[in-house]
């Protein structure tokens, strides 16, 4: 229910983090891929030095802007929101930290859960609790919104895995078929692609569920679940 322009910076700081994880991802020491967003990944357009710098400048400029006072929020606010931001940014790190620790070994279904609980999950819960903590929401909102991301992001990663398997490559615009390719774990891979399909419905339904009693307003927070699982592309 508020203006949401005010609030702007905050949204490019947790974008800014979303892109730095992005750039530091690519790198020839992590997945060492070349393309994203069907262009060249950073480091092959700027070299490996300043990629790894433009990911550092990226994290350290996003903590500078949470830091400005934001006009009309109580500043205890703007601190609880920052720090949603900044907590996602250190789960998405874990996450990645977990999938590398695990490497080659097999990932089970806990550990699995538990990357993308950190890769996914953290950093759909960093928008929408810094959102919610700005906007001035309760205990008990800001509980049902983690439950809410928690099972967003697992619905979102199952249903990406899904796609890979499933999609139709000119609708999804990159290749799919890459996990197989690489030997990636995914949900498909340890559940068989029926499996993870309902998972991915079951998590879609318990997202909805846990904003299901909020007015109109929330109206969007409960259609997203089902366009995640829904989508063909
Ligand atoms: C990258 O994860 C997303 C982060 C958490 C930084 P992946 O390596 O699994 O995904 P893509 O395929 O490079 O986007
Ligand atoms: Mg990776
Ligand atoms: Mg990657």
């Amino acid at each position: 229910g508020m203006d949401y322009r005010p609030l702007l910076p905050y949204a490019a700081a947790l974008e800014m983090i979303h892109c730095y994880s992005l750039i530091h991802d690519d790198l020839p020491a992590m997945d060492n891929d070349d393309l994203r967003r069907g262009k060249p990944t950073c480091h092959i357009v700027y070299g490996e030095d300043m990629a790894i710098l433009a990911g550092d400048a990226l994290l350290t400029l996003a903590s500078e802007i949470l830091s400005r006072p934001l006009p009309e929020v109580d500043p205890a606010r703007q601190l609880a929101a920052a720090r949603e931001i900044m907590t996602g940014a250190g789960e998405m790190v874990r996450g990645q930290a977990l999938e590398i620790a695990a490497g080659s070994r097999t990932i089970d279904l806990p550990l699995l859960r538990q990357i993308y609980y950190g890769k996914t999950a953290a950093l759909f819960k960093a928008a929408v609790l810094s959102a919610a903590q700005l906007a001035g929401a309760g205990q008990r909102q800001m509980a049902e919104l983690a439950v809410y991301c928690l099972e967003l992001g697992l619905a979102f990663k199952m249903a990406v895995d899904v796609l890979d398997v499933r999609g139709d490559e000119a609708l999804v615009g990159k290749r799919l078929g890459s996990d197989q390719k690489n030997a990636k774990i995914t949900f498909v891979s340890l559940l068989g692609c029926e499996d993870a399909a309902q998972q991915a419905r079951d998590a879609a339904a318990r997202a909805r569920q846990a904003v299901a009693s909020w007015d109109e307003k929330a109206e969007l927070l409960r259609l997203y679940p089902d366009f995640f699982v829904q989508r063909d592309h």
